[in-house]
């Protein structure tokens, strides 16, 4: 089985290359390093340096590979970012989705697996969320997703392609060997920061407001390990090749932390004291988000191996505190 994964060589999709090839595919990245690290991918899977805004660039990896499946992670993923650049989101992130879309529907592709988000469920009725609720995006960055889940639709319409958008919660965490994790630049999320504030490269946290209508008055929100989510893909993959249609699934733990509970773990796994200050809201940042993961847990059988917060820091500060520069290997992100 051979699959093509774009934007291998992120956070994510770097994390589901690996386990990929543990299991035995043969594995395509495809990759335009503007977010990702070449360090970040595996030497055993093949990788193509290409962008999906170069349709002809797109064709060639197909005229060369045949695939069984696609992972696609490839996006601008900053939800802040693309409220002060929704045309770069649009554009970018839509038309990468586009040209994939019409390359691999002229080479018959059968199966793919979207990188979908929490952020289509701005305003929940339910918290935990299920896949009932209405879709409506809490940014930019969520309508790209949003649109991307219509094209699929439309492209199974069309053209009989089967697909599985998986709309994550909080992906954290690294892998647990501690060779690769997560490395933005700017990096803007929350475990990662924290971290940064632990081994001193930052003087202190700044948690962006403390009076929402939560326990502590913190935001709250479903951390879910990489690993945990890399393992999802592959069962939705599988399911496909199995014969399953199309369908969404919401991805988190289905436990909620707060902002100030988040750090208080992090003190504890860490043993350093990680300075603290009250901030402003953050423009867009919904009080609570939890995923209810009953739908994957019954039909995909996906069962969680780090379901709590600790275990999911630990793996984390094993990654940070090994590579506090994160990847040196010239490329940014
Ligand atoms: N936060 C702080 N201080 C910081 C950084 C974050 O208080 O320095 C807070 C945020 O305000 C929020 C929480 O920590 O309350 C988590 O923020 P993150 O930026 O880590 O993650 P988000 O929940 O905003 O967004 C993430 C992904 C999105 C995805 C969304 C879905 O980054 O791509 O989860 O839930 F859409």
């Amino acid at each position: 089985m051979k699959v093509l994964v774009t934007g291998g060589a992120g956070y994510i999709g770097s994390h589901v290359v690996e386990l990929l090839l543990e299991r035995g595919y043969d594995v395509v990245v495809y990759d335009n390093l503007v977010a990702g690290h070449r360090a970040a991918v595996h030497q055993d899977a093949v990788f193509v340096e290409g962008d999906l805004l170069r349709p002809e660039q797109i064709a060639t990896v197909f005229e060369q590979h045949t695939f069984d499946g696609i992972l696609h992670f490839a996006s601008h993923i900053m939800v802040g970012e693309s409220m002060q650049k929704p045309w770069k989101y649009f554009r970018d992130n839509v038309s990468a989705v586009t040209n994939l879309l019409e390359v691999a529907t002229a080479h018959d592709v059968k199966r793919f697996i979207l990188s979908s988000t929490a952020n289509l469920y701005d305003q929940p009725e339910r918290i935990p969320i299920t896949e009932e609720e209405a879709l409506i995006p809490g940014s930019v960055y969520g309508e790209t997703k949003y649109i991307a889940e219509r094209q699929l639709y439309w492209a199974e319409q069309i053209y009989e392609l089967k697909y599985c958008c998986l709309r994550y919660f909080n992906a954290s965490g690294a892998h647990p060997n501690g060779h690769i994790g997560e490395a933005h630049n700017p990096e803007t999320h929350l475990i990662p920061i924290i971290l940064q504030v632990a081994l001193g490269q930052r003087d202190k946290l700044t948690i962006f407001g403390d009076d929402y209508d939560t326990p502590d008055g913190t935001c709250i929100r479903d951390y879910i390990h990489v690993i945990d989510l890399a393992d999802a893909h592959i069962l939705a993959l599988e399911a496909l090749m199995n014969g399953a249609g199309s369908r969404v699934y919401n991805l988190g733990n289905g436990r909620g932390y707060s902002n100030l509970e988040v750090l208080e773990v992090a003190r504890q796994v860490t043993g350093r004291p990680i300075p603290v200050e009250i901030g402003a809201r953050r423009p867009g940042d919904a009080a609570a988000l939890v995923a209810d993961n009953t739908r994957i847990k019954q039909e995909l059988g996906w069962s969680p191996e780090f379901d709590n917060l600790q275990a999911i820091i630990e793996t984390a500060w094993k990654w940070h505190s090994t590579h506090p520069n994160g990847f040196v290997d010239g490329t940014d992100g």
